[in-house]
């Protein structure tokens, strides 16, 4: 693929949708075509299946049947959203993918490991992220942070949000084992500092693992 494809992951209040901007930010000064996206959802369709999770209705489907209506979220995402930015030649920059599936239904739902892996061949269909952020920090941390974020938008908390503490401790371990598993994909940032210090974490892993995004855009003009 012509663009570069980067997934931002992590538990509740990490900071995600934060670095996000920061990055696209950097990338579009230096001349980057970017595009932001977002699970679950990124696309019309899509964006209806997230209705239909965050509002909990397919809580009691149980823990395969929310992966699979991930699943059918992401199908639809890349094939509307990331595929085509993708092939175009823009860099994709997306707040969870398929590893959420993997730590949240997979690792702290106890799904059989082997049945999320062929979900995630049959869903993917080879299209693999570049380079994974993993935004960690202690469990406690990013549901205060989270719960504050909420308060001040005078929400409640959503389908996972409301799960209890032991949910988010493991759902941390899920994550930082993924990383361990893939560390050519997986970048694990510290979250618990400065989002200042975060970003800059990023932005030198980035420069390290894809350094043909850290640099001016060649634009057509500049070639001829
Ligand atoms: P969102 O409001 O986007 O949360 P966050 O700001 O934490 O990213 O809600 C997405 C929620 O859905 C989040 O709690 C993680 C969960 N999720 C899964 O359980 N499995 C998945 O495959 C995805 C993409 C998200």
């Amino acid at each position: 693929m012509a663009g570069c494809f980067i997934t931002f992951e992590g538990g509740e209040g990490a900071g995600k949708s934060t670095q996000i901007g920061r990055l696209k930010t950097r990338l579009e000064q230096l001349g980057q075509p970017v595009l932001v996206t977002r699970e679950p959802g990124g696309s019309p369709h899509a964006e209806e299946v997230r209705a239909f999770i965050l509002g909990g209705h397919a809580k009691h489907l149980g823990p395969f049947a929310e992966a699979l209506l991930f699943a059918a979220a992401r199908i639809d995402h890349l094939d509307k959203t990331i595929i085509p930015a993708l092939r175009s030649g823009t860099h994709v920059l997306c707040d969870r993918f398929a590893d959420s599936t993997r730590a949240y239904q997979g690792s702290v739902s106890n799904l059989d490991k082997g049945l999320i892996d062929q979900l995630e061949t049959v869903t993917l269909r080879g299209v693999k992220p570049d380079l994974t952020f993993i935004l960690d920090l202690p469990a406690e941390t990013g549901l205060a942070r989270a719960g504050a974020r909420q308060a001040g938008k005078g929400e409640g908390a959503d389908r996972f949000e409301k799960e209890d503490l032991s949910f988010h401790q493991s759902l941390r371990q899920a994550y930082l084992s993924i990383a361990r598993a893939e560390p050519r994909r997986c970048v694990v940032i510290n979250a618990d500092q400065a989002s200042e210090e975060v970003e800059t974490a990023i932005w030198a892993a980035l420069r390290e693992r894809l350094p043909q995004m850290v640099q001016a855009a060649v634009r057509p003009l500049d070639v001829a």
